[in-house]
């Protein structure tokens, strides 16, 4: 398929376009025994291979990734730097490549930030939503996975939180609304129009690095998420932890999450995809979380397990907006697109720490 993956520099977006690159390399690969000769015989042919168009204005990312992409994947990456918002370039790109679909990652997504300049968060998230989606319309592309969240549950959802628990959804910020909305944006979009296919991916806390270690998380400033926080004290760059309050009805006190690999958040887009053409509704939610919480405490004693670095922390007050716990019921996911998270909190701390530690200070030299 000639994909079009909006945001592909940023931290999911470019695990997705490797896992699409390898997806596609898997037709047709050589079985070889386990000498290496090779057998004369070729794999099923699983997957379609996959051509890829990528989309960035670097407001969050930075150029570095698309070299290690490149490098990564041995395979050439066609790449325009543009803001989404502006819709006659966008329009001008789909006009110019003929896309069978689109992977909507592009957004803002830090949650205080939204909450001091809500007017920058609906303007880039839901603009450059509907510059793809009027593009798309205009030349028939009508195929699409968008990057929505766990937090479109809001605060009354009862865990594990099911696809259809109400859809009354709702968020608390206006990052958590830019979601909700365009998640009905696309709702609408797609009933409207015979043919469209959407699938709205909703993310748990995707961590973790790709296993090469070239290529992972790299915020910009002080992180606000546990995981590039407590990588960042792990390597000496950041003195200690807070961990936002130890009174929560949970089971040491701190807050729990459904923690999952970014390599196999990854690998659910890819599966996303390749069901679009057998998804029965226009539009439909899928959780992609393991359905395990893990607590703040249990992820700061795998990450000193994995790191072999201390790390220290200091109890502080709750964080305002936050839940006492968070976690997926990943069924529909498993049985309709055949995805299940398969990496272990280990293995997150593990990659997140070969990324950290090869690349203290992230992309920057
Ligand atoms: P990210 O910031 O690393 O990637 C987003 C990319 O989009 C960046 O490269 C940024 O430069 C680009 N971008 C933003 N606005 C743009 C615009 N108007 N035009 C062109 N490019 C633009 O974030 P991420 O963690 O990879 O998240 C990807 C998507 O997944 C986002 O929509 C985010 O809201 C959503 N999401 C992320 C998480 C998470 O924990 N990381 C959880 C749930 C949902
Ligand atoms: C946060 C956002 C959520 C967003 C998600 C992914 C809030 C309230 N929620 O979710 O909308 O979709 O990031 O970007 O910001 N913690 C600490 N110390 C820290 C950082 C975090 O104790 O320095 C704790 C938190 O209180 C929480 C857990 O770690 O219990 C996970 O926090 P975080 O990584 O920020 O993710 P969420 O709060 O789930």
């Amino acid at each position: 398929m000639r994909v079009l993956v909006t945001g592909g520099a940023g931290y999911i977006g470019s695990h997705t376009v490797l896992a699409l690159l390898e997806a596609g390399r898997e037709v047709g690969r050589e079985v070889a025994h386990a000498d290496g000769q090779k057998t004369g015989q070729t794999e099923r042919q699983a997957a379609e291979p996959h051509e890829i168009t990528i989309v960035d204005s670097f407001v969050n990312s930075s150029p570095a990734v698309l070299a290690r992409l490149a490098e990564l994947s041995g395979c050439e990456i066609k790449f325009h730097e543009f803001d989404l918002t502006d819709y006659q370039k966008t329009l001008e790109l789909f006009q110019a490549e003929p896309f069978d679909a689109v992977i909507h990652f592009a957004g803002l997504k830090a949650v205080g930030e939204s909450v001091e300049k809500p007017d920058l968060y609906y303007h880039n998230n839901i603009a450059s939503a509907l510059s793809v989606i009027n593009a798309m319309l205009k030349t028939g592309v009508n195929k699409l996975v968008f990057s929505s969240s766990a937090t479109v549950y809001g605060e009354h959802t009862p865990v594990p939180y099911k696809e259809d628990s109400g859809y009354h959804l709702e968020a608390t910020n206006p990052y958590g609304q830019t979601k909700v909305i365009i998640e009905r944006i696309l709702n609408d979009a797609a009933n409207a129009n015979p043919g469209w296919k959407v699938a709205l991916l909703r993310y748990f806390n995707p961590v973790g690095a790709h296993e090469s270690g070239h290529i992972g998380e790299d915020p910009l400033g002080i992180p606000n998420n546990l995981m590039p926080y407590v990588a960042q004290v792990a390597t000496g760059r950041r003195e200690q932890l807070t961990v936002h309050g130890d009174d929560y009805d949970t089971k040491d006190g701190t807050g729990e999450r459904d923690y999952l690999h970014v390599s196999d958040l990854a690998q659910g887009h890819v599966k996303a995809l390749d069901h679009l053409e057998h998804q029965q509704e226009p539009a439909r939610a899928y959780n992609l979380g393991t359905g395990q919480a893990t607590s703040v405490l249990e992820m700061v004693e795998a990450f000193r397990r994995a790191s072999g670095q201390a790390i220290p922390f200091t109890v502080g007050p709750r964080r305002a907006g936050d839940l006492a716990t968070a976690y997926a019921d990943p069924t529909r996911a498993a049985t309709e697109l055949g995805w299940r998270a398969e990496k272990t909190v280990d293995e997150m701390c593990a990659d997140t720490w070969r990324w950290q530690s090869q690349n203290p200070k992230g992309y920057t030299p």
